[in-house]
């Protein structure tokens, strides 16, 4: 296995891999984790994937979430991104489809809305648009690296509210359904994961994140509007540009990640694999103090 770096200090091709092999191989498995740990976004390129490969490979890092109401896929553990219409046909620009792809393409962490978030996202090109359409990464990792110590020790001892509601009402009034609502009640977690393999602390927010705990509302979102800004900040990102056959793998604990937009009347479909957090993960130093006690 070859590991070649991709971005700037962060992401890394994996070569002389096969997801089949991570699925049947414990040693081969125990490197793509090392690495995995290591690089937060990894790029496996020329697969050949099919849905139960992609997920025996999803399993092998833990339990596969189950898609939730609202989602193309929902029951399943895959998560199907798609602009193309039951009748087989791109879906118009007003269309649910096209404004959850709005959504996609501001800056977060997937699933950090749910009551268990998630350890890793796996996804699989199935149709890409000639142009466009790319995944752009930062490492919240890096990002916590660079804050200076007072704001870095404030934030690991201060927590922010999650919820799938407010980053889907930044595109449109409503795009979450009272369903998706009832379902997704605001959860609360810690403003940084501390990775337990090598105890590096990244800042842990998304689009989904709208108070901290214990803060005036204003200043809760200065700092969490602040803290965005020293994670997405010009030039610390890597763009993956997809090609047929890529799969990428990321550590939903120390990146952020934003869809890109591409040609409306160009068909995509991707379709992911989520990893719920375990407690070997570190989920459980995430949870405010109350919760913990009362767990
Ligand atoms: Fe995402």
């Amino acid at each position: 296995m070859q590991i070649i770096p991709l971005g700037p200090g962060f992401a890394a091709e994996l070569r002389g891999v096969k997801l089949t092999d991570v699925a049947d191989n414990d040693g081969i498995y125990a490197e793509v984790r090392a690495a995995f740990e290591e690089h937060s976004v990894l790029v496996f390129r020329d697969q050949d994937v099919t849905d139960d490969r992609q997920l025996a490979f999803s399993r092998r890092f833990g339990p596969p979430e189950v898609t939730k109401v609202g989602s193309l896929g929902t029951g399943s553990h895959f998560v199907i991104l798609s602009t193309i219409g039951p009748d087989g046909k791109v879906v118009p620009p007003d269309h649910r489809y096209a404004l959850r792809n709005r959504a996609n393409q501001l800056w977060h962490t997937d699933s950090s809305f749910k009551r268990t978030p998630a350890l890793a996202s796996i996804l699989s090109a199935r149709t890409i648009p000639a142009r466009g359409g790319e995944t752009e990464y930062v490492s919240t990792r890096l990002a916590f690296e660079r804050l200076d110590a007072a704001l870095q020790k404030q934030i690991e001892n201060s927590f922010a509210w999650h919820d799938y509601a407010h980053s889907r009402g930044q595109i449109a009034e409503g795009l979450a359904t009272p369903e998706e609502r009832a379902a997704l009640p605001p959860v609360c977690w810690r403003m940084v994961w501390k990775n337990p393999v090598n105890g590096r602390g990244a800042i842990y927010l998304a689009s989904h994140a709208y108070a901290v705990e214990g803060m005036e509302p204003a200043a809760g979102k200065e700092l969490i509007d602040h803290l965005m800004s020293a994670c997405t900040a010009p030039g610390t990102s890597y763009v993956h540009q997809w090609k047929s056959g890529d799969v990428v793998m990321w550590d939903n604990r120390a990146t952020m990640h934003r869809g890109r937009p591409w040609p409306a009347h160009e068909a995509r479909l991707m379709v992911r694999t989520t990893i719920s957090a375990t407690a070997a993960d570190g989920l459980e130093s995430m949870r405010p103090p109350t919760q913990q006690a009362a767990e």
